[in-house]
């Protein structure tokens, strides 16, 4: 029987860090959007160093990406498990495609692009820059090879590199959106491969050593004043245009929990009935836990001896009392939130508790995959860990405008029917999360690394 067994994932495959020490400091937020009147000598150094970190960064973050796939065969690479994840050799792919799509088309004349077939095939919803397969169908794509997708990534990032010595600054923002791009597919390369290798039906093997007995620190309430506050991006550096413009909300006094609800705290809501209990549950998430059988969160099994154990990147281990629970929809956190007689936080709420504090957590770069118990004082996990879901709808900040041409449809039309969630997972990468990252999917998803933080209002 083959071995299934993620802690060879590549993160553990080399000695090397995933991703190296920023060249420098991020900049600090300036409260604007433009640096005025700075001297020319100034603004071109400032440039200079923007272009030299970018090169520096596309070969990293391309470099990552196929990292993170060097332990997967080419079988395991070709998984479709469900619509929603896709194959680890279409990531590779369309991570590409758009480099090739948005950057290198519009402003080589002269480029010759790889297989012409590839601007259908590895588009995934850019319905202005032509039509797509469908979603669920990428899982039949046995060809191209995976050696021809290699093939292909190499051949787009020799031209993006020969392109960035006479690059616009257009241009440049276009490699910084394509690599934020990439980051975000690096993530949903390790949650996609997570579910694809739990679907198998050979069964996972136990790994090894017992686990360490971990403590999470105590959640504690931290109180914030009520009144108007500003949310959203308006520093230096990138952000995606979901969150901006940078806007005022008028928050009444609320309470943030220190930390994320862990696992023992949510083995209490599943023995106290919580998913045989209607009146905690939102009633699309009562019709969905009905439907789909949900008794515990995604990933978890109870094993003849009672006990329960949940599938990681080392196999089936035992449920960790300690760190935070993972792998819950909105609907389950809602329905554990209003068992425990609180709500979850709208997402200003977060951001402006998460503006109070330095922000720590476990990342992509620590190299663990899995979230781990909170530690430390004030608020903990913020960044890192577990995405975590808000009671706020995904919609457009007031002023809101998207991008002209294709790449408005980036963000902004998929605000309907999701909810937001913040500050990154255990698989995010440290150099792509910031207090102001809106992600977002539909209330019942379960295979991203999403978990609980507790809210109340302040009495
Ligand atoms: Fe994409």
């Amino acid at each position: 029987m083959r071995r299934i067994n993620l802690s060879t994932m590549p993160v553990n495959a080399s000695s090397q860090p995933l991703y190296a020490a920023p060249a420098k400091s991020p900049k600090p937020e300036s409260g604007r959007t433009h640096q005025i009147n700075m001297p020319t000598t100034t603004a071109r150094m400032v440039k200079t160093d923007r272009r030299e970190d970018l090169r520096q960064r596309f070969c990293e973050v391309r470099n990552v990406t196929l990292r993170l796939t060097e332990s997967l065969s080419a079988e395991d690479q070709m998984l479709q498990s469900m619509p929603d994840a896709s194959p680890v050799k279409w990531h590779l792919a369309h991570t590409t495609w758009f480099f090739e799509t948005f950057l290198l088309l519009p402003h080589i004349p002269s480029y010759k692009p790889f297989d012409a077939r590839f601007q259908f095939l590895f588009n995934s919803y850019y319905k202005q820059v032509g039509a797509h397969p469908q979603r669920g169908s990428r899982g039949l794509m046995s060809r191209p090879s995976l050696g021809s997708v290699h093939d292909y990534r190499r051949h787009v990032d020799a031209a993006v590199i020969d392109r960035l010595k006479q690059a616009s600054d257009g241009e440049w923002d276009l490699v910084e959106l394509g690599l934020n791009h990439e980051q975000q597919h690096q993530e949903l390369i390790l949650t996609d491969i997570k579910h694809a290798l739990w679907s198998s039906p050979l069964p996972a093997e136990i790994h090894g050593a017992a686990i360490e007995p971990a403590s999470s620190t105590p959640r504690s309430w931290l109180h914030f004043e009520g009144g108007i506050r500003e949310v959203g991006h308006a520093a230096n550096g990138f952000a995606f245009d979901n969150e901006t413009p940078r806007h005022e909300v008028l928050l009444r006094p609320f309470q943030l929990a220190s930390r994320c609800v862990t696992n023992a705290e949510y083995l209490a809501f599943m023995t106290d009935g919580g998913y045989r209990r209607p009146e905690l549950w939102l009633s699309d998430g009562w019709d969905r836990a009905c439907t789909e059988h949900w008794d515990s969160p995604l990933y978890w099994n109870c094993a003849d001896d009672g006990a329960w154990r949940c599938f990681t990147r080392a196999g089936l281990k035992p449920v960790e009392p300690a760190e935070p629970v993972c792998h819950v929809s909105y609907f389950e956190a809602d329905a554990f939130a209003r068992w425990a007689g609180v709500r979850l936080p709208t997402e200003e709420e977060w951001e402006v508790a998460a503006g109070s504090e330095p922000l720590t957590g476990t990342l992509l770069d620590d190299g663990t995959l899995h979230p781990q118990p909170s530690k430390g004082e004030g608020l903990t996990q913020m960044i890192g860990d577990v995405w975590e879901w808000t009671a706020s709808p995904y919609a457009a900040y007031p002023g809101f405008r998207p991008a002209k041409g294709a790449l408005g449809e980036y963000n902004g039309k998929f605000m309907c029917n999701q909810f937001v969630l913040r500050g990154g997972s255990c698989c995010t990468p440290a150099s792509h999360i910031r207090p102001t990252y809106r992600n977002f999917f539909p209330p019942h998803a379960r295979w991203q690394f999403t978990g609980i933080r507790l809210a109340n209002d302040a009495s």
